[in-house]
């Protein structure tokens, strides 16, 4: 079997040692597709869940067809939705690690309207709990997120120090980290939160009003279209590439130190950077393809609610515990990740 050569030497080892059966939610979204694709590529065996409210089947699409010959054979997608508790069970029986990627993203998305994200982030989550604990998986990775920071002024941001949540669906997320918690200590199920910031990277959508910043911003820029900057720019974000995000649901996945367990860990690259900055890294990698983009301007608007201002983790946590070694910084993602986007614009762009 090929193991993916970006992830660390003893994540190899651990991957190559015997093929697992791998349960990932939110398989057609940003971060789930590149679980699946990294996974079928280790030689593993993966379910997919998703009910395609914010996913897309053609993000699927993409990972199958890059895949080595046979390798698809090893992958069952499920359409589902997690607010179903049958559905969960059905998904988690017989599967040993599960990555629960599922949810609806977006602070704005919970402000508008929080009973929906509260359904898929909290009831949802619940129901995946309960069926994984019923399944007796070896595993319940999923995704937790820096929002949980809240009001915390302090930075960088360690595990243990958050602020009060400043949207619903930071609520939802840490409930999420509550719950697990919980059901290791009641149930003894071994639980780990990843607290991403910022994920970036191919498939992660361009699209609607909800979309993240750097895919809305590729958008823009190779459209021709002017990139909105919230606030003065000087909002700063951890950005963290998606084959870091991947790293650490692996090591997560795979660990098996009783220490590693049972916790929360930042996912980041340890790199502050601000929107003024980012958006001069972006235009600088696509001036490379595309000239004409130099030219291209940024407008300032309102700050947005809900946000916080500054973002930079601390991930010393990961690093010992999970032997989590990010492989990306930001400029290498980027570049990675505009590959992506000016293939998907590319088209409109010579129209
Ligand atoms: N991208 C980031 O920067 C970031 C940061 C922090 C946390 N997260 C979390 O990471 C996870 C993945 O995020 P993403 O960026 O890949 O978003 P995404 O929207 O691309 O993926 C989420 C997937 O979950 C699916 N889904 C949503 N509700 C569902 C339901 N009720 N049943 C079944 N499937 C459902 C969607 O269709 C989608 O495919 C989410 O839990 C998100 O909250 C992401």
């Amino acid at each position: 079997m090929t193991v993916p050569s970006t992830l660390p030497a003893p994540l190899q080892a651990a991957l190559s040692d015997r093929p697992r059966r791998w349960l990932v939610t939110g398989a057609a979204g940003f971060i789930g597709s590149h679980l699946v694709e990294a996974l079928l590529h280790a030689g593993q065996t993966v379910t997919g869940l998703d009910n395609f409210s914010t996913g897309h089947r053609r993000n699927l699409d993409e990972v199958i067809a890059g895949l080595p010959d046979g390798a698809a054979a090893r992958f069952t997608f499920v359409e589902g939705d997690i607010r179903d508790p049958a559905t969960c069970a059905r998904v988690c029986a017989g599967t040993d690690i599960v990555l629960h990627q599922a949810a609806l993203g977006s602070v704005p998305r919970s402000i508008a309207d929080p009973v929906t994200s509260h359904d898929s982030n909290v009831n949802g989550f619940l129901n995946m709990l309960v069926a994984a604990r019923d399944a007796k998986v070896s595993r319940f990775v999923y995704a937790a997120s820096s929002s949980t920071y809240g009001d915390s002024p302090s930075l960088p941001k360690v595990e243990d120090v958050i602020g009060k949540p400043l949207s619903p669906y930071a609520v939802t997320k840490y409930v999420n980290e509550l719950y697990a918690d919980v059901f290791g200590r009641c149930y003894g199920l071994p639980c780990v939160g990843l607290r991403y910031f910022n994920v970036f990277g191919a498939r992660q959508d361009p699209e609607g009003a909800y979309a993240a910043v750097i895919p809305r911003w590729a958008r823009a820029l190779l459209l021709g279209d002017t990139v909105q900057i919230n606030g003065d720019g000087e909002t700063s974000r951890d950005f963290c590439y998606v084959d870091n995000a991947v790293q650490a649901n692996l090591l997560a996945g795979l660990t098996d130190s009783a220490d590693a367990v049972n916790t929360v860990y930042n996912v980041a690259a340890h790199r502050q950077t601000s929107l003024n900055q980012l958006f001069a890294a972006m235009r600088d990698e696509l001036v490379k393809r595309f000239p004409d983009i130099a030219g291209a301007q940024a407008q300032y608007r309102e700050f947005r609610a809900g946000d916080v201002r500054h973002s930079l983790a601390d991930i010393s946590r990961a690093q010992t515990r999970l032997g989590y070694a990010p492989t990306h910084d930001v400029s290498r993602g980027l570049a990675e990740a505009m590959n992506w986007y000016v293939a998907r614009f590319a088209p409109a762009r010579a129209a």
